[in-house]
């Protein structure tokens, strides 16, 4: 399968295919699940939805190659999406050496480990992890801009994209027969090279220079196959069969501006992770990613956080206490305790311990910790947010957000769209709780 390693590794460069549609400028740090029509995929071998944006950024693939690393037990079945991130034919060798970092490990040393490799790698400071304690986690980085040599001219009508129903006007950057003069025209076209085109079905590919020899920028204005994957395979074989070709000078070049700032959270991943771990899991991706016409630029940042357990210092066994002046060898008391005789028992004056603690119910046992309370059975909008806000964050970001009932309502729905599972009946439990409260 030769031509399918080279379209990877093409892939794993910056690679943009024009089915995609343009995500319009004012997206701004959106969650993903604020861009409706776009998908974002850890994998290539991912179907694209149509008339959406698929979007696959290969970063989140060495820093779950950390993790399994970092993962001793032996594994559960696997969902089907982390399945597809195992076969997965993108490694480490496909990510640009110079743009990306890969780091995973337990908690303690990994920020720091994350803090000194991406210095090492980029001299700048690594964003702050996410606020779960974690503990255990994996991180990656990918960090890229490439520069064209000669800035393209900014079209001043605007591109009219179309993608099926939905009509857009974009702004656009390219060259046209009236753009500057003729030695800046021909620095342009010289730039840009026709891989492939084809006039009577309207479809062609652009190969386009930039100042960094090691990346590979095409862009494909084509019928897309099934998957990311198989169309970028397809277009692979455009370009190994195509007759390139020089522009001419009265050609024109109109590439719309991207400009795209998401955050994703792999709601099946974070559980899968939750699910090894034993606590809430979060595997999320922030991709930021920039087309226009000086350069290209994509940043992306993956984090697999699985959170702390909480600790539980119970002295429910037998224990040693002692007070002792600093500095000394020797206390001057300590106490064994090994027995409940000197213990108060609970929920009565203090006296003097009974012989045999009689312990009428499991509450009055100094011996034993709380029970968890029990769910209780029906609509219990407590015990709901215990069971399903605590997948991906902790319950803490819940009990610390003070909100009214309409400001909860919009909350948990945004939760739903995230990946929480509540019907309808069990998001209003949730919400009369939470504002209850
Ligand atoms: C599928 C993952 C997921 C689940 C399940 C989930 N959340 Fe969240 N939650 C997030 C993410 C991601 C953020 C941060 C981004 C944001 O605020 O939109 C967040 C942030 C929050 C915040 C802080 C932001 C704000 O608007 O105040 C609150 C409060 C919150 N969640 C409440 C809940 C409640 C209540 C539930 C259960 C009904 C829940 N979450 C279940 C993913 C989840």
């Amino acid at each position: 399968m030769r031509s399918a390693s080279d379209a990877i590794r093409l892939a794993a460069r910056v690679f943009i295919a024009a089915v995609c549609m343009i995500v319009p400028q004012s997206a701004k740090a959106a969650d993903s699940a604020d861009l409706r029509n776009t998908v974002v995929t850890p994998v290539l071998d991912a179907e694209i939805p149509p008339g959406k944006n698929l979007i696959y950024c290969a970063a989140f693939q060495p820093a779950w190659e950390e993790l399994r690393q970092n993962l001793k037990a032996s594994l559960p079945e696997a969902p089907t999406a982390v399945r597809a991130l195992d076969r997965s034919l993108v490694g480490k060798p496909d990510l640009p050496e110079d743009a990306c970092v890969a780091l995973g490990g337990l908690a303690g040393d990994l920020p720091d480990k994350i803090r000194a490799g991406v210095r090492k790698k980029f001299g700048a400071a690594a964003p702050p992890l996410d606020d779960l304690a974690t503990t255990l986690a994996a991180y990656a980085l990918l960090q890229k801009t490439v520069q064209f040599p000669q800035e393209f001219a900014l079209h001043d009508k605007p591109l009219n994209f179309s993608a099926g129903a939905v009509q857009f006007p974009a702004a656009a950057f390219g060259f046209a027969p009236d753009t500057g003069g003729d030695l800046l025209r021909e620095k342009l076209r010289a730039q840009v090279g026709l891989v492939d085109s084809n006039p009577e079905t309207g479809q062609f590919v652009v190969r386009l220079q930039s100042r960094s020899p090691d990346d590979e920028i095409i862009l494909a204005r084509i019928t897309p196959e099934k998957s990311l994957l198989q169309t970028i395979e397809a277009v692979s074989v455009r370009i190994a069969k195509g007759q390139p070709a020089p522009l001419a000078a009265g050609d024109t070049l109109a590439i719309p501006q991207i400009g795209l700032d998401i955050r994703h959270v792999f709601t099946e991943i974070s559980r899968y992770v939750g699910t090894l771990t034993g606590r809430p899991g979060l595997a999320v991706q922030q991709i930021h990613f920039t087309l226009g016409e000086k350069s290209i630029a994509v940043k992306s940042e993956t984090q697999i956080l699985a959170a702390a357990a909480p600790r539980r210092l119970v002295f429910d066994q037998p224990f040693l206490l002692w007070l002792r002046k600093t500095g000394s060898r020797y206390p001057y008391l300590a106490i064994w305790v090994g027995h409940p005789e000197i213990l108060r028992a609970a929920g009565g004056p203090p006296k003097a311990a009974p012989q045999k603690p009689a312990a009428p119910t499991p509450s009055t046992k100094p011996t034993q910790s709380t029970p968890a309370p029990p769910a209780k059975p029906g609509l219990d909008g407590k015990a709901l947010v215990e069971a399903r806000c605590a997948d991906c964050h902790a319950l803490s970001k819940v009990y610390s957000a003070k909100y009214n009932s309409a400001e909860w309502t919009a909350t948990v729905k945004r939760m739903v769209s995230k990946g929480a599972k509540l019907n309808a009946a069990e998001r209003k439990a949730v919400v009369d709780y939470l504002s209850s409260r």
